[in-house]
């Protein structure tokens, strides 16, 4: 361990259970040695494991519903209250699609569904933000992240309305941050995480081929959770004060590929003839 956020206070919201990404990076920041609130819905809270992390972190538990603002507010002035004074580090671990969870298609959904989805996965982002600038919460040279996917910015079919929800996500990293830098000297910063094996993971459909699909596409192969937790941590270290309104892919190299050797043999396969087929008509196209 190298003391990186000794000192440094922090909240984190979204750790559920062990699986969870939150979870890691509470495990990692109390080894940097920082102290922090750990924060969840009332639901998670009684459904999830957190009391047993937050007793291995020292660490206390503000229950808050992320698309409550009065449950923001107290969660920042406990927070503060706890903790004796301003917070250097944040991290936005939220999110929940009920249209992924009731199995409705992205062409047909029910958008009661995706405005929930919306205010939880992506409004929430905003809204806290909102709280730590109004309540000048946040000390100077602090980091703010969220975490991201990146069916922000191309086409995952069964992402659904997530992909949505993270664009917006992504989108107020760059806009709230410019307002969060220039008044606050605050960094802002979403991380574009690889597939990742937790509850809010496996609620996707197909994950599993999406999870191999990656492994195989990414030169270093995916990310895991642990290994998220370590980069969230340098973003809440000294060490990248200059870093922010960036989305940053952490997933092994998969945002930059087109494809990867791997992938081409699995597909070549079972596809070998009809490839020829193909490469046939393509070239009669040309023709015609
Ligand atoms: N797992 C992946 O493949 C993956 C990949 C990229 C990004 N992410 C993102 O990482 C973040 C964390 O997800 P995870 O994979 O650790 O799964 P997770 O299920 O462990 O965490 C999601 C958390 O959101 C919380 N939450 C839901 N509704 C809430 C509300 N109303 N108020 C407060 N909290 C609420 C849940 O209680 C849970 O703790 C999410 O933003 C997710 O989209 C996940």
């Amino acid at each position: 361990m190298y003391n990186l956020l000794k000192g440094k206070k922090g909240i984190i919201l979204g750790a559920l259970d062990s699986k969870s990404i939150a979870w890691k990076v509470a495990e990692r920041a109390h080894e940097e040695g920082a102290i922090f609130v750990l924060s969840n819905a009332p639901v998670a809270l009684r459904l999830g494991t957190i009391a047993e992390l937050a007793e291995k972190t020292g660490s206390e538990i503000i229950a808050a519903d992320a698309t409550s603002i009065m449950d923001l507010e107290d969660l920042v002035d406990g927070a503060m209250k706890i903790l004796g004074g301003k917070i250097d580090f944040v991290l936005h671990s939220i999110g929940m699609s009920v249209n992924v969870r009731r199995g409705n298609h992205y062409t047909h959904q029910d958008y009661n569904f995706t405005k929930t989805g919306f205010d939880v996965s992506a409004l929430s982002f905003h809204r806290l933000m909102s709280v730590l600038y109004q309540r000048d919460a946040m000390n100077e040279w602090g980091s703010v992240v969220a975490l991201s996917y990146m069916a922000a910015q191309r086409v995952f079919p069964d992402y659904n309305d997530m992909a949505d929800n993270k664009a917006y996500l992504e989108s107020v990293a760059r806009s709230f941050g410019y307002f969060f830098g220039r008044d606050k000297k605050v960094r802002v910063n979403t991380i574009s995480q690889s597939p990742t094996p937790t509850t809010a993971g496996n609620g996707v459909k197909g994950f599993d081929g999406f999870i191999a699909y990656a492994e195989k596409m990414s030169p270093l192969g995916n990310a895991t959770a642990l290994e998220c937790a370590d980069y969230t941590i340098s973003l809440f270290s000294d060490l990248t004060k200059k870093v922010t309104l960036q989305n940053l892919f952490h997933d092994g190299g998969f945002s930059n590929m087109g494809v990867s050797t791997a992938i081409m043999e699995d597909f070549m396969k079972d596809f070998q003839p009809e490839a020829k087929e193909i490469v046939e008509e393509t070239k009669d196209k040309d023709k015609k």
